[in-house]
């Protein structure tokens, strides 16, 4: 069977007290979830402190990214020794904000999945198309090129991908079903036994509609997994929908 995954990407949100207080909450709330994989992705400054907090609890922690070198003089990046050494299992690539802010290329996501991997590191492949190539009809082509360039060659048996089209980040309107559902498809298709998430606006209220999709096995939640109670809403729709 496919593991059930729901990573929490809090993105650059919070000071240290609240990241400290929202994952002491969610230790406490989220703790009888063993049959989801639960992640939770704080700014690299966070992650030291909730490392402690969350060691004996059933929360993973994750990166946000990473540098693919080992180390040197990268002023400004963080690598995935480093990652390592403040106990992540997990580490976002390919963040479409990662691609389109800052400009990452294929080519470099490809370079920090297999760092990822070399250092025991679960990577969160992140992929998706823009508003504009979707209406080029280009988002298959698209999606197949992103994860053609990442993961070619490499052992999938430690990666998760994550759908998130752009265009329905951060907009509270999530894709909708068929759009989820055929994207979905196409990828399971390309990767056998690759866990996929789904990311873009998932909140409580539409969780238990993509989650009775058969290819989503999980979700990549930004602004709703800043609260602990929405974020634990998620799980338990997830979870309904999958038990139905
Ligand atoms: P939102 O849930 O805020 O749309 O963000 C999704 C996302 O980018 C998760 O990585």
């Amino acid at each position: 069977m496919m593991r059930n995954i729901i990573a929490a990407n809090w993105k650059m949100h919070f000071d240290l007290d609240t990241a400290i207080q929202t994952a002491l909450q969610m230790k406490e709330e989220l703790n009888g979830f063993n049959d989801v994989e639960l992640i939770v992705c704080p700014s690299f400054v966070f992650l030291h402190p909730l490392s402690s907090i969350l060691r004996s609890s059933n929360i993973k922690l994750g990166g946000q990214n990473l540098y693919f070198e080992d180390k040197g003089a990268f002023t400004g990046e963080v690598s995935a020794g480093m990652l390592k050494s403040v106990g992540c299992e997990y580490v976002i690539i390919g963040h479409s904000e990662r691609r389109h802010i800052f400009s990452e290329k294929d080519i470099d996501i490809q370079k920090k999945v297999r760092k990822a991997l070399e250092y025991n590191l679960k990577p969160i492949l992140c992929i998706g198309e823009t508003l504009k190539q979707r209406k080029e009809n280009k988002a298959f082509d698209v999606v197949e090129r992103q994860i053609v360039s990442a993961l070619d060659g490499v052992d999938l048996s430690k990666v998760i991908v994550a759908y998130e089209p752009v265009w329905a980040i951060g907009t509270g309107v999530a894709a909708d079903r068929q759009t989820v559902e055929e994207m979905h498809n196409f990828v399971s298709n390309l990767l056998d036994d690759v866990p996929i998430l789904y990311g873009g606006s998932v909140k409580p209220e539409n969780s238990y509609e993509l989650a009775t999709i058969n290819s989503v096995n999980g979700f990549l939640v930004g602004t709703a997994s800043l609260k602990t109670d929405s974020f634990k809403k998620i799980i338990e729709e997830f979870k309904k929908a999958k038990e139905d």
